[in-house]
């Protein structure tokens, strides 16, 4: 947890700082780009997992019987904003193969600047379930927000945010309005520049998973 932002967890571990510097640089391929986001989702899905809950299952080993943990509750449900999100998908499926998956679409107004949804599919039954969600960069947050927003709505009760950067005025804007929701990040970074882009940062997430520019 930092000191600024006790919800955040940033996961300085060599191996995820080591592929994030990869990762940001703008001579790395859209093939390696989306290998690094798949690596270092796979590696944040380690740590935000960290805290699940496990029960006893009694089993037999060559030399013995003993009560051993499993995971208990429900499967988690990660739930991917668009499009961005979809690049972290492959990676904490890696570690969570039986997640559910939920997608949610917004868009920023013009005229208003207001985040507006225009996709939002998530399982029935979500409310019953630990819910990550995915965004490669927390930059204003408001996507974010919004999607927290609207999850809660529909009686979401834990909620995690992973991504792979986060700017200062993202973390603050989502834990302003979310203070239960943890977040964590490969990395915190300096600021948002006058575009929204994070800085130092990595560029546009989307264009560089998808290979759109
Ligand atoms: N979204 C991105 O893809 N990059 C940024 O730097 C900020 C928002």
């Amino acid at each position: 947890m930092t000191p600024a932002f006790p919800n955040l967890e940033v996961v300085d571990h060599p191996l995820v700082q080591h592929k994030l510097t990869y990762l940001r640089r703008m001579e790395t391929s859209t093939a390696g780009f989306r290998r690094l986001v798949k690596e270092i989702a796979q590696m944040l899905a380690y740590e935000v997992t960290r805290d699940l809950p496990t029960e006893p299952m009694r089993i037999t080993t060559p030399i013995t019987a003993f009560d051993s943990p499993v995971i208990s509750g429900k499967k988690q449900c990660i739930v991917s904003i668009l499009r961005a999100g979809n690049g972290m998908l492959d990676g904490m499926l890696e570690l969570l193969p039986a997640a559910r998956v939920g997608h949610v679409g917004l868009y920023r107004d013009p005229d208003t600047l207001e985040p507006v949804e225009y996709y939002f599919k998530v399982p029935e039954d979500i409310a019953e379930r630990m819910v990550i969600v995915v965004d490669p960069m927390l930059a204003t947050g408001n996507s974010a927000v919004a999607a927290i927003t609207r999850l809660k709505e529909i009686g979401v009760t834990t909620i995690r945010f992973v991504c792979l950067l986060a700017a200062p005025e993202g973390v603050k804007n989502l834990l302003d309005h979310h203070p239960d929701v943890l977040v964590t990040t490969a990395a915190l970074d300096e600021k948002l520049n006058d575009h929204g882009y994070i800085v130092p940062g990595l560029g546009d997430a989307g264009d560089r998973i998808f290979g759109t520019k």
